[in-house]
């Protein structure tokens, strides 16, 4: 293995964010994934918004205040799942492969943590209910610096507290926004292109692409 540490982005990444919504799409009706499409869209827009400005606030508010966005963007939903969906987020679905591939990784001896725009409740009960609060050994939060991706003292965060140097790092994302700012900062990075989108910020590429995370106990 090429890398000492794996540093995992957790929505979208190991937790799939459309699971909330998914979970209770007969009362949401047709418009469930346009619901989740904006939800997860502003979620993201505030975040790079308020860092710009100075103005954070974590990731929880940013996400209820989303998700009130997105039902009147979409009146078809109804209001009245508020509360379930956002229940929801606190136990997402992680992705099939996920376990598996991080206990591979840490069978062959790798640091494995996280690395989130979460708030730090948000993340520890994520990892629980996926069952992988055995196997990751720490949960970086931008809590701690307010400030959120792609700001540089995010990435830093890890580096840092491990006394890494950024290219000791492989940092594994599937948001190609997040690979942007991780590769910039000197990270080793891997993309996890899920959705199979087309590529952006080809000044800032990542190492490897990968479909899912598998490929990773084969590619390192
Ligand atoms: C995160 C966002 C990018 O987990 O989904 O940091």
């Amino acid at each position: 293995m090429r890398h000492s540490a794996y540093i995992f982005d957790a929505y979208g990444t190991l937790f799939d964010v459309h699971a909330a919504v998914r979970r209770h799409a007969a009362d949401i009706g047709p418009e469930g994934q346009l619901l989740s499409e904006i939800w997860r869209a502003k979620q993201l827009e505030y975040s790079w918004v308020r860092t710009l400005m100075g103005a954070y606030v974590d990731f929880w508010q940013l996400t209820e205040q989303a998700l009130d966005f997105a039902f009147l963007k979409v009146p078809s939903a109804d209001p009245a799942m508020r509360s379930k969906l956002l229940d929801a987020y606190w136990r997402l679905d992680c992705y099939p492969e996920v376990p598996a591939v991080l206990r591979g990784l840490k069978d062959n001896g790798a640091r494995l943590a996280i690395l989130s725009n979460g708030s730090p409740a948000m993340l520890e009960a994520a990892v629980r209910s996926a069952g992988l609060d055995l196997i990751v050994d720490e949960i970086f939060s931008v809590d701690s610096v307010r400030r959120f991706k792609t700001d540089q003292s995010v990435y830093d965060l890890v580096a840092s507290s491990w006394r890494l140097y950024p290219d000791a790092i492989s940092f594994q994302s599937s948001n190609r926004w997040d690979i942007a700012g991780a590769t910039r900062f000197g990270c080793r990075t891997v993309w996890i292109n899920r959705s199979g989108q087309p590529d952006e910020y080809k000044d800032l590429p990542p190492a490897l692409i990968l479909p899912s995370l598998e490929g990773l106990l084969v590619h390192g």
